[in-house]
């Protein structure tokens, strides 16, 4: 069985190419990049796939029995026609499945609902295409907050709009363990998974990481509004906007939710204060 992955230069695909060749053996693994030589060093065999380009899938899907859909990151109206590339291709090539890396989140309400739209449209085109399909809505990784942490230290807090809200956090590794499971099990076939870990407010993350990183930082919480300014001014209309929107869907409850990771994986996700220590051992 030829599996393969799209985006494999990116963290979440180079976590689902490693847990895969644990599972199934390197032989039967095939990365594909839009930039292939980013994705050399995963030892496996490497093809290019730009989601813009249709006839790079219809190439690169050759002989392969199940595909692993990475979301895109362009603006939500370029996302569907991608992702609809990588769907057809794979029903040209006579493939039998795709799994999807899809997104909790709300699907209205905040900054962040347009991209969470994009990614139920691609859900509904799976849905509908013939193929077996198995669907995973992953949670907010963590790893992007730990990285932040030195500007974390400098300012002494960790400053948002989220308030109160749970976020369910996940990580690209129990991802990549989860979507390897999903690939290779068929019992998954037509379901659409939560892969999280459980609810935890900003205060509490907050605490975590003073715990694993030996920090004394505090949780500052302010309006919506305040936090979309600095947010923009930070890092332009288009992202700022989004993580401003993140954040306001983890305030009203979008991020709250049920785990399905145990059913999708057959163990439990790792606790969030577990995902800190298993980021921490990556840098030692
Ligand atoms: N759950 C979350 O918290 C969260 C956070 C951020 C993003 N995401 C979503 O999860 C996805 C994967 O995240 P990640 O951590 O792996 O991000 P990442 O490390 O930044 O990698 C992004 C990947 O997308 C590829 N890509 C971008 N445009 C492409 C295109 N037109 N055709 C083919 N590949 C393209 C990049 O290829 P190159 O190497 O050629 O640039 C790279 O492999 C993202 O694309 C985004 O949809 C989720």
């Amino acid at each position: 069985m030829k599996i393969a992955v799209t985006s494999a230069s990116g963290k979440l695909g180079a976590s689902i190419v490693k847990h895969l060749i644990n599972l199934v053996g390197k032989d039967n693994v095939i990365g594909v990049a839009r930039t292939p030589e980013k994705a050399a060093y995963l030892g496996v065999e490497i093809r290019k796939g730009d989601y813009n380009s249709r006839e790079q899938f219809n190439a690169a899907l050759k002989g392969v029995d199940a595909v692993l859909l990475v979301s895109g990151m362009d603006a939500p109206d370029k996302r569907i026609i991608q992702h609809r590339n990588v769907i057809e291709a794979a029903i040209q090539n006579g493939v039998k499945k795709i799994v999807y890396t899809s997104i909790v989140g709300a699907e209205e309400g905040n900054a962040f609902s347009p991209i969470v739209q994009t990614n139920r449209q691609t859900e509904k085109d799976l849905q509908n295409s013939g193929l077996e399909w198995v669907i995973g809505r992953n949670g907010i990784y963590i790893e992007p907050d730990l990285e932040y942490l030195e500007t974390y230290i400098k300012e002494g807090e960790i400053r948002n709009c989220a308030a109160n809200g749970k976020c369910t956090y996940t990580s690209r590794e129990e991802l990549g363990y989860g979507y390897a499971k999903m690939l290779t099990e068929d019992k998954h076939h037509g379901q659409v998974y939560n892969l999280v870990g459980e609810p935890v407010t900003q205060s509490q993350l907050t605490g975590y990481m003073n715990q694993v990183f030996h920090t004394s930082l505090i949780y500052h919480s302010v309006s919506v509004a305040d936090y979309k300014a600095e947010r923009v001014a930070a890092l332009g209309d288009f992202i700022g906007t989004v993580i401003a929107g993140i954040y306001e869907g983890i305030k009203e409850g979008a991020n709250d939710v049920s785990s399905d990771y145990k059913v999708a994986t057959g163990r439990a996700h790792i606790s969030t204060i577990d995902m800190m220590k298993v980021f921490k051992e990556t840098l030692d």
